[in-house]
């Protein structure tokens, strides 16, 4: 593990980059979540990370690059509004597919003809990619079917032996995974919400829409980003959100966490630091707060790890339709909680 919370460590850069040259893994923090980084050109490298993470191999991975003229050697075509978008979030938390050149093995892309690509915001992930030789294949460092990691332990909790090397940049800024945008088709469409919401998009390129197959709980309906058909992430414990406005949720979680407590079980509470106070019973967890939602991102995934720990019978947690992010971080949340939604009155 080399540790680069302050910085980057020049000396260390050149051995992790060498690591990846030579077709191993790599393990480093980006704005968003911890990478499992590989060389994204050479097939036998990108299917060490499926190994590793016990990850279907038709689940495609991202090519993380770390200059806009990279870009050109993978992508067959750069529509016009991909340079748009490139040019207003890149670096950034925005992943966009393209339909894939021949240097992109299959191996990297699942077997898809398209390629998804973005290019981190985090000083180390850039430096990790240039020493690497400019494309480094990574999905979310977690075993697969457990919450991103979000800091340096998460990964090492997950990867310990599997892996050659980690990278400890500290927690990440974000929290949740990148935004993804699908440009090759007609119109474009979302097949995965992050931080850069529909809104910000719109003001780049015009309307742009979620992928109807996130918005309905219908088999019948495939996402078009293969792993999001996946449910990634459940809870030891079973997870209900319960949604409505503030007063009446709080009162409806009191009242499931006292038929617990009745059981002689004990419920945990994923609550804001707005509501912490108002739960007298279980064990309560703060997400963040709602005058800052991005804290409430940064925060979901280490708090589900952090319940997975505990001695739980279940878990309530408040909806967080919050006005940037919400879309986001209740796709997340509504998937661990296998759609299990209550309206409080
Ligand atoms: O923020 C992020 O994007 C993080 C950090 C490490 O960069 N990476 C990440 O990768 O979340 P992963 O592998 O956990 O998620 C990649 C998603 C999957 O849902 C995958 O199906 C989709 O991207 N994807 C990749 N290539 C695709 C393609 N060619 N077409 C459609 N979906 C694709
Ligand atoms: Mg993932």
């Amino acid at each position: 593990m080399w540790n680069m919370t302050s910085g980057v460590d020049e000396a260390a850069m050149l051995q992790a980059g060498e690591i990846i040259r030579k077709g191993g893994l790599v393990a480093f923090p980006t704005e968003t979540v911890y990478g499992l980084g590989a060389n994204a050109l050479d097939a036998e490298a990108a299917a060490k990370i499926y190994a590793a993470k016990g990850r279907p191999s038709d689940n495609p991975l991202i090519v993380h690059i770390a200059d806009f003229s990279a870009l050109e050697a993978i992508a067959e075509e750069i529509p016009e509004a991909a340079m748009k978008l490139a040019k207003a979030f890149w670096p950034g938390p925005l992943t966009m597919i393209f339909r894939k050149k021949d240097a992109v093995p299959y191996g990297t892309t699942g077997g898809l003809d398209t390629v998804a690509v973005r290019m981190p915001d985090h000083p180390v992930a850039l430096a990790l990619i240039r020493a690497g030789g400019g494309y480094i294949a990574a999905p979310s460092a977690n075993t697969s079917g457990r919450p991103s990691p979000t800091k340096a332990s998460h990964v090492a909790d997950d990867m310990d032996g599997k892996i050659d090397a980690i990278i400890d940049g500290g927690s990440v800024g974000i929290g949740l995974e990148s935004t993804i945008v699908d440009l090759t088709e007609k119109n474009p469409v979302i097949l995965r919400p992050g931080y850069i919401n529909e809104e910000m998009l719109g003001k780049i390129i015009g309307p742009v829409h979620l992928d109807e197959a996130l918005l309905k709980d219908d088999p019948n309906l495939r996402p078009k980003a293969p792993g999001m058909k996946y449910r990634h992430y459940a809870p030891r414990a079973s997870l209900t959100i319960v949604e409505g406005e503030a007063e009446a949720v709080r009162r409806k979680i009191n009242e499931l966490v006292a038929q617990e407590s009745a059981k002689g079980r004990q419920a945990g509470i994923i609550a804001t630091d707005e509501s912490a106070a108002f739960y007298s019973r279980g064990i309560v967890k703060s997400v963040g707060t709602r005058s800052e939602e991005i804290t409430i991102a940064a925060h979901l995934y280490s708090i589900l790890r952090e319940f997975d720990e505990l001695e739980v019978s279940k878990i309530y947690s408040e909806a967080f339709e919050t006005p940037q992010m919400g879309q986001a971080i209740m796709n997340r949340l509504i998937k661990a909680a296998g759609h299990q939604i209550l309206h409080a009155e």
